[in-house]
């Protein structure tokens, strides 16, 4: 284990490594993008290694796999794996029916087919990431190349007539270019305040020619794992209604990490 590590580094270790305990021998499991899902892909790494956990993951974007391939868990595509057991990914916000804003990082729409794709999704969180209503943090949406200021104009336009606070949006650089996603595209970032109808919002973007996918993920999350900072996680399952409390021990032999290249 680092030392030094960061209150909120810790809260996502924490929450990774109690979230792959979902984990069983033989799954195929879909492996999540961003910083907090990078310690869950290390965690099965280690799995893999020390404990003989048998495993095929399936990335949501090419630094998922690039971290895989390091830390020793196996990588298909998903139309090999075809069907996942579960995925486990981070989240930008959670509400309350674990409705979700993912995209931050960029890979919302290989995100969003992979957790499609699983009979169940494991959400990793900290506190900051909890809101009564989703919206503050901006809805990424991924839209093709050809005509976005056109698309953007659209998004902007629909928005008029939709339960939310704001309508711009932005285009989201990578220095002085435009980030472009693992499949190509552009993605603008809507600021919206608050979202007051999600699924009809993610309905009606969908609509949008050039409007590739939404960050909104309703009704797809099963399970969110909220770390906290001193070790100790909570798990809300949507589905049976329980919240367990765990205390998550972290070794400072840990050697989950003293064989990662970084
Ligand atoms: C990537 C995502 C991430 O899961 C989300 O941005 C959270 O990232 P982090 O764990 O680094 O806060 O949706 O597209």
């Amino acid at each position: 284990m680092p030392k030094n590590m960061s209150p909120i580094d810790k809260a996502k270790y924490v929450a990774a490594k109690r979230a792959v305990s979902y984990v069983e021998d033989g799954m195929k499991v879909g492996l999540g993008t961003g910083s907090t899902a990078a310690w869950m892909v290390r965690c099965l790494g280690d799995m893999v290694r020390n404990e003989g956990l048998s495993i095929t993951g399936v990335a949501t974007s090419t630094r998922t796999a690039t971290l895989a391939r390091e830390v020793g868990v196996p990588i298909v595509t998903l139309d090999e794996a075809k069907w996942l057991d579960l995925t486990i990914d981070g989240t930008d916000e959670y509400d309350a029916n674990l409705n979700l804003i993912k995209g931050g990082g960029g890979a919302l729409l290989q995100e969003k087919i992979v957790a499609t794709a699983s009979d169940q999704m494991v959400v990793i969180a900290d506190l900051t990431k909890q809101v009564d209503t989703l919206g503050a943090f901006p809805l990424p949406v991924e839209v093709i190349p050809f005509g976005w200021q056109t698309t953007k104009a659209l998004i902007e336009e629909t928005l008029v007539n939709l339960d939310v606070l704001g309508r711009s949006s932005a285009l989201r650089m990578n220095n002085d270019a435009p980030y472009i996603t693992d499949e190509g595209n552009y993605i603008l970032d809507l600021q919206l305040r608050r979202i007051g109808n999600a699924r009809q919002l993610s309905l009606v973007l969908n609509q949008i020619p050039g409007l590739v996918e939404n960050g909104l993920f309703v009704d797809i999350c099963d399970v969110v794992v909220i770390g906290n900072g001193d070790g100790t996680v909570e798990t809300r399952d949507i589905n049976n209604g329980t919240v367990e409390h765990d205390q998550i021990e972290v070794e400072e032999t840990d050697n989950l990490f003293a064989d990662i290249a970084d």
